[in-house]
């Protein structure tokens, strides 16, 4: 009996990173919708309690009358709750996963000898500097003069996240470039909650528990970071799926590609933040899908002018394709895989016969001509002209 480890608690990681996260952003997706919605209250006695706003609503058989106190309440509430530890858990099973996935298995899925040797505790270094290094320059600039323009801050921001994707995707395989890109933005969102808005709300609870009224800059910079968070929201997601997308993390405008989508999904968010508060601009979402389009015909390659290659008329064997797929993929994608940390074939694809290398020869063209995301790791140096040669013949194999 064998029990893989990684694999098994690989899963739970990521179970728990996706049921952690939804409780996240769903609860946070909920209180924009809410703050937005809430109209002046309709009775007298309200107003003069401090309510500012409330909302009436109907859910699972009940009915909810939600009231927002401006300031506070005249009595604080001995049970108050807290919304945090959906973002605590997230950034916890979040980071654990990054550490099992691509720290400890950097061999295969961080380091790309192809673009930058590397052994794996330098590339964890590199990787854990620019998570770090994003967060300083972060919270830095949020809290310097920029930070009170929130549109100068946001293309900054963006600029330097773009910025990190390039660096990165020069650095680590296209995968643990965008993982790291991730990384960056959600741990900026993990310790915008952590450091900045509990801390903020707790000093001004406390304030009101002596009977102070709170600074009210602290409400201030708390509502600038939760803003922040919403606009990453829709980014972050896309970042997180990416890795399940060899046409979006592998070539080398790839960088691009993440930041036009990520671009793309600002207007997306811009029009439910409008629409919570009775604005419905249809041109918001238009735009957005409009930007996912472009950007998908782009990477596709229909706006470059390149002439058509001239059709390659080059005889390539099904013993040569045999040679270039024993030589570079077959140490992880055999029955008896060879490579260290490969216990059994990766998602059971193998190519250790003529007829599954048939069956598998739109897979196989799909990951290593295409969108050259395999050999995994590229340890093997898999040249264009190896892919080339391997395209053409997967083509003339014979039936
Ligand atoms: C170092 C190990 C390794 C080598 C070498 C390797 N692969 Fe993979 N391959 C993997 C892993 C790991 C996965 C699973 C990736 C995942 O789960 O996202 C995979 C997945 C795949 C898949 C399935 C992906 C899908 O979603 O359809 C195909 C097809 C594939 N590899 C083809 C190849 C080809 C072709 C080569 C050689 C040119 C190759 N691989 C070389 C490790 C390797």
């Amino acid at each position: 009996m064998s029990v893989d480890l990684v694999a098994w608690l690989g899963l739970a990681l990521r179970w728990a990173h996706i049921i952690t996260g939804i409780a996240w952003i769903g609860s946070s997706f909920y209180f924009v919708w809410l703050d937005n919605s809430l109209k002046p209250p309709a009775r007298a006695e309200d107003k003069a309690q401090g309510v500012g706003g409330e909302l009436w609503a109907v859910h699972g058989g009940g009915f909810y009358n939600k009231k927002k106190y401006l300031v506070a309440p005249g009595h604080m509430p001995d049970d108050l709750h807290w919304f945090k530890w959906e973002a605590y858990f997230t950034f916890i099973s979040g980071f654990l996963l990054l550490c099992l996935v691509y720290y400890y298995g950097a061999n295969l899925f961080l380091i790309d000898n192809a673009k930058m040797h590397l052994e794996p505790l330098q590339a964890t270094l590199v990787g854990l500097g620019f998570i770090l290094g994003g967060w300083v320059f972060y919270d830095t600039l949020c809290g310097s003069s920029i930070g009170e323009k929130p549109k100068t801050f946001g293309i900054i921001w963006f600029g330097v996240l773009t910025a990190s994707a390039y660096a990165l995707s020069q650095i680590f395989t296209g995968r643990g470039a965008f993982i790291h890109v991730g990384a960056m933005v959600g741990t900026a969102m993990a310790l915008n909650v952590f450091a900045v808005i509990i801390p903020k709300q707790k000093i001004a609870v406390a304030a009101l528990l002596r009977g102070e009224k709170p600074d009210p800059r602290l409400g201030k910079e708390a509502k600038k970071r939760s803003m922040h968070n919403n606009y990453m929201t829709l980014p972050v997601l896309l970042i997180m799926i990416s890795n399940h997308y060899p046409v979006l993390y592998s070539g080398a405008y790839s960088w691009l590609v993440l930041a036009g989508l990520c671009a793309a999904a600002l207007p997306i968010r811009q029009f439910f933040n409008l629409k919570h508060k009775g604005i419905v601009n249809y041109a918001y979402p238009a735009a957005g899908v409009a930007g996912y389009i472009v950007v998908m015909l782009a990477a596709s390659g229909v706006f470059s002018s390149a002439a058509p290659k001239a059709a390659n008329t080059d005889k390539v064997s099904a013993t040569e394709v045999r040679q270039i797929i024993r030589t570079h993929c077959s140490a992880c994608h055999s029955d008896t895989p060879t490579h260290a940390g490969i216990e059994e074939a990766p998602q059971g694809v193998m190519f250790d016969t003529m007829a599954q290398i048939k069956a598998n020869a739109p897979r196989i063209r799909q990951q290593a001509v295409d969108a050259e995301a395999m050999p995994q790791g590229n340890e093997t140096g898999m040249t264009a002209e190896d892919r080339r040669k391997l395209g053409l013949g997967l083509d003339q194999l014979p039936r």
